[in-house]
């Protein structure tokens, strides 16, 4: 992490695993991934956003590796304190995709409740497209557009959601095919319920 780069969940990696709507909402994602994807266990993946894991946690049995990439140092800690619980290899990168690039390539790309974080989708899907081997795919989990409620302080967030249409849009653009959509989980919060969507798609 650079000296300017605040590490925005600094005050919550500690407890993040700790909501369970958090872990329901990543096991429904995980539990749709494993459906609609062949997984193997030669397969080397990134998880995009990683946080805690609790998403690489539920694909690990699944894959060879996983590979963490995230730009928060106190959420990339928790991942690995519980490394040995992963029933894949692990690594993990502390990298910010909206200023870096990654000279790494994977058989396929997961990430869930991240890419709202980054202000320009469209450059991060050419940098995915970049990274993956040819036949490789994304696997992209968000909350569906929103009317800006879901979080309760929205330092960090640069969409609230996303209309699927623009999405698939800007996955076409750039080079991805095969692109779908399914509905991976509702989170229920006190004032009204949100939609996550699974966009899937291959290079
Ligand atoms: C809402 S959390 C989701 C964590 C995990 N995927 C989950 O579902 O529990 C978003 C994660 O994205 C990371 N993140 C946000 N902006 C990022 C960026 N520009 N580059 C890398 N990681 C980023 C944050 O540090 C955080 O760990």
């Amino acid at each position: 992490m650079d000296e300017k780069s605040v590490d925005l969940f600094a005050h919550k990696s500690k407890s993040w695993d700790m909501n369970s709507k958090r872990v329901k909402n990543a096991r429904s994602i995980a539990g749709l991934i494993v459906k609609n994807i062949k997984l193997s266990r030669e397969m080397e993946l990134m998880d995009f956003g990683a946080g805690t894991g609790l998403l690489s946690f539920f694909i690990a049995p699944f894959v060879k590796k996983i590979v963490a990439v995230d730009n928060s140092p106190s959420m990339l800690m928790e991942f690995q304190n519980k490394c040995n619980e992963f029933k894949c290899e692990t690594e993990v990168i502390e990298k910010d995709l909206s200023k870096e690039s990654l000279e790494r390539k994977f058989d396929g790309i997961l990430s869930s409740m991240t890419i709202h974080h980054l202000e320009d989708t469209a450059t991060l899907f050419r940098k995915f497209y970049e990274m993956l081997n040819d036949g490789g795919f994304i696997a992209i989990a968000d909350l569906d557009s929103e009317d800006g409620s879901f979080h309760s302080d929205n330092t960090g967030v640069f969409h609230y959601g996303f209309d699927r249409k623009e999405l698939e849009s800007l996955a076409q653009e750039a080079g991805f095919k095969e692109i779908s959509f399914d509905t991976a989980s509702t989170i229920v919060k006190p004032h009204r319920e949100f939609t996550v969507f699974l966009m899937s798609a291959v290079k």
